[in-house]
């Protein structure tokens, strides 16, 4: 179980919510100098491949995506409308359709997040010049810099719209429904709207006259949103009582549903022991009904131990020294053990483990401050920083297939941890972009222990000796096709390893690698490809490998086996 208390965190996180409180006036003193690479030490490190210890097939909706109708994410960035300017398939970017085909991404969330919970579905269909405007759960947050559609939601981009785009990318729809706000019946009829067949409802019927005959099939369902928060300020046992009276007799329509239960955050057993606890108690059948348990983690608090206040503890995405780099990193370390923590909770009240977890928000939150387009609330710029982070966290999803059955980086485009940054005709691919594009390797793949020594990352934490893995990662097969991906931590030391297959030997393969010489190295509209991944081919003897891990990156292999 992790030691770091996460109650003050997700307090934090409900008052920022509620209260508005955009952290302004927080000075960074140190900056750090671009760091230089040194020489390799031979062979200080190891990876072996253990090909017959599988642990499980890696569900490639792990590589899933978060789309919350907040700030420059829905508007803006996805839905550009059709008489815009900017290269739109139907509304929708089409430079963004065409990125997202590249990493094959697997489903979509949406519309939230907070928003999901003061969301009514039904204002988004129907004439696109009907629909009404209404005040955007986020609106508290907007200033003048951003525009109005960011404050009061147009309406044009819908269920409609969100399923197309879905369709366009190929990726499942993953549709978040409002609890607190909206009764259960209103949950069934989107359901309907989404899934009775062509002719059958009046529902039906209403989603045939916008052009969509065909059943959209939605599988997956969350039903509510940090339902202990911004979803209701339930108890977890108030909440499993809705739980279940929202998700007992939903009509099916022959389509299976998924239903993805308002889960955790961070390190809240309660939550997670409180809700299966109370789910069990009134029928142990009843966890048969539960497909996956939501569980959000971000890693925001920079202030090295000072502070556990939301807005204090936050540091800057852009201007960090090194041992930023490494507390953030640290942060990230925490997903694997609040993954083993729930897991073992879950498993108090699901002994065969049918319930899955979904991680659908993850990723580093900064404060405000390096938003590529000023207004755009919660939109943060990425940095190789933040790269090394996501591949760190795919990696550590990776490791525990049969645990996560979905994963959500928050999110998709200008919020958080974005893998793209778009506004109006400008638009860029970030690093974490780029990790996710060299990561959809693993998707399906059979998930294979994998041990890796290397020396330890040590680094001065304010006058304390702290320390981090050396190097970490994961591998899959694919057929006669290993995939590896390692992070090497280091902000200056190169990490030269031995690669080894425990049942096989190598006979040719390519290396993928996403680094820079600064640490603060990120892309942006005017220079879009200040960080981009380089492919080679590798040359060496059948048998073992000997690869050179450059500092602070994210590489890939793909190897051949005989
Ligand atoms: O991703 C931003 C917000 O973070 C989401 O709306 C909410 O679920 C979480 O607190």
């Amino acid at each position: 179980m992790p030691l770091f208390n996460g109650e003050r965190d997700v307090i934090g996180r409900r008052q920022f919510i509620r209260n508005s409180v955009v952290g302004a006036g927080y000075v960074w003193l140190s900056r750090a100098a671009p760091f230089a690479a040194s020489a390799a030490v031979a062979d200080d490190s190891q990876i072996e491949v253990l090909l017959g210890e599988p642990l499980g097939s890696i569900s490639p909706n792990i590589y899933g995506h978060f789309t919350e109708n907040l700030g420059g994410v829905i508007y803006d960035g996805v839905w550009v409308g059709e008489k815009s300017k900017v290269p739109n398939l139907n509304g929708i970017r089409k430079e963004l359709v065409e990125e997202m085909r590249k990493i094959k991404a697997p489903v979509v969330r949406y519309p939230g997040g907070c928003f999901a919970d003061s969301y009514d579905w039904r204002d988004g269909i129907g004439p696109a010049d009907k629909r009404p405007r209404r005040t955007n759960f986020w609106a508290q947050e907007e200033t003048s810099a951003g525009p109005a559609s960011h404050k009061y939601d147009p309406n044009q981009f819908g269920t409609n719209e969100f399923v197309q785009f879905c369709k366009l990318i190929g990726s499942q729809p993953y549709l978040a429904a409002n609890v607190r706000s909206l009764p259960a019946a209103e949950f069934y009829r989107w359901v309907e709207y989404c899934n009775s067949p062509a002719g059958t409802t009046t529902l039906a019927d209403m989603r045939a006259a916008a052009g969509y005959a065909e059943p959209f099939g939605v599988r997956y369902w969350g039903v509510g949103n940090e339902s202990w928060g911004c979803g209701g300020d339930f108890t977890a046992q108030e909440y499993a009582v809705e739980f279940r009276r929202y998700t007992a007799w939903v009509p099916q329509y022959g389509q299976k549903l998924s239903f993805i239960a308002s889960g955790p955050s961070d390190d809240h057993w309660d939550w997670t022991r409180g809700f299966l606890e109370e789910i069990v108690r009134h029928s142990p059948g009843d966890i048969r009904s539960i497909y996956g348990l939501a569980l959000h983690y971000y890693a925001w608090n920079l202030s090295r131990g000072r502070t556990s206040n939301w807005n204090e503890g936050k540091g800057d995405a852009l201007k960090f020294d090194t041992l930023d780099w490494y507390e953030l990193l640290r942060q990230g370390d925490v997903m694997e053990s609040l993954i083993n923590g729930h897991w073992q909770v879950m498993g108090e009240f699901d002994r065969e483990h049918s319930i899955k977890l979904v991680v659908d928000e993850w990723g580093p939150w900064y404060r405000p401050g390096s938003e590529a387009t000023p207004g755009d609330i919660l939109e943060q710029t990425p940095t190789l920083r933040d790269a090394v982070f996501s591949a760190s966290t795919l990696d550590t999803f990776n490791r525990h297939p049969e645990k996560v059955a979905m994963a959500n980086c928050a999110q998709l485009i200008n919020c958080l941890n974005s893998l793209y940054l778009a506004h109006e005709d400008k638009f860029c691919v970030t690093p974490v972009g780029h990790v996710f594009a060299m990561y959809a390797a693993h998707q399906g793949g059979q998930s294979l222990r994998t041990i890796f020594s290397a020396p330890a990352v040590n680094y001065d934490r304010d006058g304390k000796a702290a320390s981090f893995w050396g190097l970490q990662g994961s591998a899959s097969l694919h057929d006669r096709e290993l995939v590896l991906t390692v992070v090497n931590p280091h902000l200056s030391a190169a990490r030269e390893a031995k690669i080894g297959v425990r049942g096989a030997s190598l006979k040719s393969g390519t290396a993928t690698t996403l680094t820079s010489s600064d640490m603060h190295a990120h892309n942006t509209f005017e220079q879009r490809e200040v960080v981009t991944p380089q492919t080679r081919a590798l040359d060496f003897q059948r048998g073992d490998l000997a690869y050179s891990f450059p500092p602070a990156s994210v590489t890939r292999l793909t190897l051949a086996l005989e």
